[in-house]
């Protein structure tokens, strides 16, 4: 298939309301789910993107009792090196901006472990993507996007075959983090993420960018050539894809 007809659908919009649309249709896929007495399996991303979808989900929660006991949520990565209470840990921030509010319970909810020795780190890798086809698969991913054009931690370089594994940071990614942990000096270098390969395979996929900060890797994410230069553009092609961004990020 050329470049040329793999299309990534897009979405016009706000950011309030691209939340509100997937955070409906997450809400959707876990009553489905639900009515056929199965498991909803999220892959979620964390960063300032899906801010807004886990607060409707939280209010979908509360104000129409959204039941999130029939849901599995993996997330895509975690820096190495932190210890799981850490303030800029993605596990810290996904039970303090989403898990706890909702219910969900660590039994529900993997996020790679950033404190695992370095002798275990493969090992904890091919558990990962054991769960996740232990638990059928990823029915819906939600993605954020790096201004290198990561997903995940899939840094330019990233090949589309690529699983759960150790990855060193782009320099891109870790300025981008140096205000968070208050300084370059303090961001990891390293982390886990979940593959392209893997992140591929989840049956729909949501990808959110907003801001003018990212309309010039939403330019390449659909226009550039498919390949590792810009992992984002893996994603065009995908069966049920839909990028949704806002008139700043489509720089319109
Ligand atoms: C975070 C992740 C990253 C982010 C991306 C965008 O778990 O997987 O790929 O989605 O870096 O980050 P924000 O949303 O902060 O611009």
């Amino acid at each position: 298939m050329s470049n040329a007809v793999l299309s990534l659908p897009l979405t016009l919009c706000s950011p309030l309301q691209a939340a509100r649309e997937v955070a409906q249709e997450i809400a959707d896929l876990i009553r489905e789910r639900r009515a056929g007495g199965r498991m909803a399996v999220l892959c979620l991303p964390t960063g300032r993107t899906p801010l807004g979808v886990y607060e409707e989900l939280v209010r979908m929660h509360r104000d129409e009792g959204l039941d999130f006991a029939n849901v599995t949520t993996f997330n895509l990565d975690e820096f190495l090196g932190l210890a799981p209470e850490h303030p800029q840990s993605f596990r810290r921030y996904m039970r303090e901006r989403f898990f706890a509010h909702v219910g969900l319970t660590p039994a529900q909810t993997w996020i790679p472990f950033g404190d695992v020795a370095p002798a275990q780190i493969e090992a904890h890798c091919r558990e990962y993507e054991r769960e996740i086809a232990d638990a059928g698969g990823l029915d819906y991913a939600l993605l954020g996007i790096g201004r290198n054009g990561h997903i995940g931690f899939n840094e330019p370089g990233a090949t589309r075959e690529s699983r759960t594994r150790e990855v060193r940071l782009h320099e891109v990614t870790r300025a981008d983090a140096a205000k968070a942990f208050g300084g370059l000096e303090f961001v990891p270098e390293r982390a886990i993420t979940m593959g392209v390969a893997t992140i591929l395979e989840a049956r729909r996929i949501r990808v959110l960018a907003f801001g003018a900060d990212k309309r010039e890797i939403v330019r390449r994410t659909l226009e550039a050539p498919v390949g590792p230069q810009a992992p984002s553009t893996y994603l065009r092609g995908h069966a049920d894809v839909r990028l949704f961004a806002d008139e700043a990020a489509l720089g319109r």
